[in-house]
């Protein structure tokens, strides 16, 4: 496949700066990296505002995910999320024996909160909710998820999965310490593999009260994350002007190609992601655009007879699939 849409990666290759900094960290691969790590801890805390006690780091957010539900949960406990989702939440469910307990997504593509509201019951130990959420795009703002917050027990954590937040940072949050205040079972989870493009090297991180973390940190593997992980973080942090300048481009060209498929005739749900969720009523139209894309190199998420999710990708593969889809009738 000659275009990469499929993952909800970055387009970019890596800046320069963080590229000189993994050139010089290649110098100690013969070195183990920390057994518990903590430069990254402290270097993210210090980033964020938060105390490092409060930080977990991983093999990227869906390894942190893995590890806060080893930590988290017991066989049978529940698990709420919505329907469809990011594809690791079920299996961590099966993987940890938790019971994965679905809820469709409301007809405006978001959370139903109110639904999931209803759904919680005395066996929910964790609640996840992703804003932006994957597969759709879609947001909350801060004030309509804390009105769902209030409504959860503190028996049960609320993981906030952030991986796109970087996208929409207009939402109304505060400051993550000023979050985890308010709120003392909330988690935010955030990853390096999206806004900053950094997806081969697996680092994802979460932010919770201490007394999370120390439930966590005792079920994580040694040893990750590595130097080459740490070099790259400090570099990409510092590198923050060159990161948003990208944000700007991805959510602009990803603005630019929903006009366009729109234009075509597919209706397309307004995303605050770098990936946009393309629908039709007609299920043939959709086993069309598949064989194009094939045709085309194209290489997309297809939700069998619902919908397209299509990461943004550079001019030229946006412009293919314009072009590819051009040709449906
Ligand atoms: C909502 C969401 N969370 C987490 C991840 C995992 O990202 P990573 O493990 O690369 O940090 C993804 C990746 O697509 C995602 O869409």
């Amino acid at each position: 496949m000659k275009h990469l849409l499929a993952q909800n990666e970055n387009p970019f290759e890596p800046l320069p700066s963080v590229r000189a900094a993994l050139e010089r960290a290649i110098d100690d691969l013969n070195r183990y990296p920390e057994f518990r790590p903590v430069s990254l801890p402290r270097t993210i805390a210090a980033w964020q505002g938060v105390e490092v006690t409060e930080v977990i780091v991983g093999t990227g957010s869906a390894g942190v995910a893995h590890d806060l539900f080893r930590g988290l949960l017991r066989p049978g406990d529940e698990v709420l999320h919505s329907n469809p989702c990011f594809d690791v939440y079920p299996m961590l469910c099966e993987m940890t024996g938790a019971e994965s307990v679905p809820v469709p997504l409301g007809g405006d593509a978001r959370h139903d909160l109110t639904a999931m509201a209803g759904r919680i019951g005395e066996r929910t130990r964790l609640i996840v909710l992703c804003n932006p959420h994957n597969p759709t795009g879609t947001v909350y703002t801060w004030d309509e998820l804390t009105a769902f917050f209030a409504r959860v027990p503190p028996s049960a954590v609320i993981l906030l999965d952030e991986a796109y937040v970087d996208f929409a940072p207009d939402l109304g949050a505060p400051e993550v310490a000023a979050r985890l205040a308010d709120w003392p079972n909330l988690v935010v989870l955030r990853t390096f593999s999206k806004s900053h493009g950094l997806a081969a090297l697996r680092i994802g991180y979460a932010m919770a009260r201490a007394g999370i973390v120390e439930r966590v940190v005792p079920h994580q593997v040694p040893y990750t994350p590595g130097q080459l992980q740490l070099a790259a973080v400090q570099a990409a942090i510092a590198a923050d002007d060159e990161v948003r300048q990208r944000i700007r481009r991805i959510s602009h060209q990803r603005d630019r190609l929903r006009r366009e498929l729109i234009t075509l005739g597919w209706s397309v749900t307004p995303s605050r992601t770098n990936f946009l969720w393309i629908t039709t009523g007609d299920p043939d139209r959709l086993e069309l655009a598949r064989a194009a894309f094939e045709q085309n190199g194209i290489a997309a998420r297809f939700y069998p007879g619902q919908a397209i999710r299509l990461a943004i990708g550079d001019q030229v593969a946006n412009d293919a699939v314009i072009s590819a889809l051009s040709l449906l009738p």
